[in-house]
């Protein structure tokens, strides 16, 4: 079969695509698939990556986060037209959207596949917009009855015409808070607020990112995460053993340098917590794939509170997807390795 490796796009999380797809095209056994990488630059244009270089995604991280690497040299970017979907996807078997975040996460190239009849990997269209917006996640979470926290949200009209009342409204989250944009991912924009003061400027940087912010009261607790697999016969989806993010240094909170940066966190595979725990995590976790009515994969990500209870913070319909990020690590030490986990994912969308 011919798979279409999509990755970068139109947003923020563009380079955390990039390591995704990098790990993706070196892995993919391409004696069984024909395998066309295809970019989407910051601005949109859609570019075949061609020549003997072309799987060639280098990645590399530093303090300001990870950087662009197209392939190069002999490597020879297509650039089409502005807004021109390379012809070649309409003669793919399959796509795998190896994207993040708005125009990648969140439905919308999902739309353009289902619309185009081509098959992709992944979320279909509700699941990947519902869950890309912490609005909506939380509510369709929260009517399956999962246990989320406490949050406000704050709309853009909201802000700009009555900025006091909703100061005042969140306060009554108590403190700290944490300051989110509603359709982001890998934490950008993301920062936490421990007092009145800080606010409205913590609101302002989420903004940058989205007008829709959302304030989550802090939850104290342990980060743990888990992930969902589709199972490829009519078996109910599969949880993964749960891991522990551990953040090693000075850093507040599981930021943006955490994740992206060698050396920040460790992840403690399986997560030391009583075995009842782990079964009412994976269970969770399930149950909020099935809420959304997630397709292929995703990630849970919870809190285990010092009274022992569970808080779901959130749930990732295509979550970082290097080799060494907490997904395909948590299948890999379930006994699925990440060439495996690539392969899987690619047959459940040819199904
Ligand atoms: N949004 C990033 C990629 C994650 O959830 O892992
Ligand atoms: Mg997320």
């Amino acid at each position: 079969p011919r798979v279409a490796v999509v990755f970068g796009g139109r947003n923020s999380e563009h380079a955390v695509s990039l390591l995704g797809a990098g790990s993706v095209l070196s892995v993919i056994d391409r004696d069984k698939y024909d395998v066309v990488p295809v970019g989407i630059a910051q601005d949109g244009r859609w570019v075949l990556a061609s020549g003997e270089q072309r799987y060639a995604i280098e990645a590399t991280v530093d303090e300001s986060g990870p950087a662009l690497a197209l392939p190069t040299g002999e490597a020879s970017l297509v650039a089409l037209s502005p807004g021109r979907i390379p012809e070649e996807l309409g003669t793919v078997d399959v796509v795998f959207p190896v994207l993040h975040g708005p125009f990648g996460e969140d439905g919308t190239i999902q739309g353009l596949l289902e619309m185009a009849g081509v098959r992709y990997v992944g979320s279909g269209v509700l699941a990947s917009s519902v869950g890309m917006d912490k609005e909506y996640m939380k509510a369709v979470l929260a009517a399956a009855g999962l246990p989320i926290g406490k949050y406000a949200v704050v709309r853009d009209r909201d802000w700009r015409l009555d900025r006091e009342r909703v100061l005042k409204e969140v306060q009554g989250l108590g403190w700290p808070v944490f300051v989110k944009p509603a359709r982001a991912g890998s934490s950008q924009g993301i920062s936490r607020a421990t007092a009145t003061g800080e606010l409205a400027e913590a609101i302002e940087l989420a903004r940058a990112h989205d007008p829709k912010v959302l304030v989550e009261a802090a939850v104290e607790g342990r980060e743990i995460e888990c992930a969902v697999l589709e199972s490829l016969d009519d078996a109910p989806p599969v949880a993964s053993v749960p891991g522990e993010v551990l953040i090693r240094d000075d850093h507040e909170f599981y930021d943006f340098t955490a994740k992206y940066t060698e050396g920040h966190i460790d992840l403690d595979v399986p997560a030391r917590v009583p075995p009842e725990v782990t079964e009412r995590l994976k269970s969770m976790a399930v149950r909020a794939f099935e809420a959304l009515s997630c397709e292929g994969l995703a990630r849970v990500d919870f809190f285990h509170t010092p009274d022992g209870g569970i808080v779901l913070n959130e749930i990732n319909t295509m979550p970082g997807f290097t080799a060494t990020s907490v997904a395909p690590q948590l299948w890999a030490a379930g006994g699925l390795p990440y060439p495996a986990l690539v392969d899987r994912l690619i047959q459940l969308a040819l199904r």
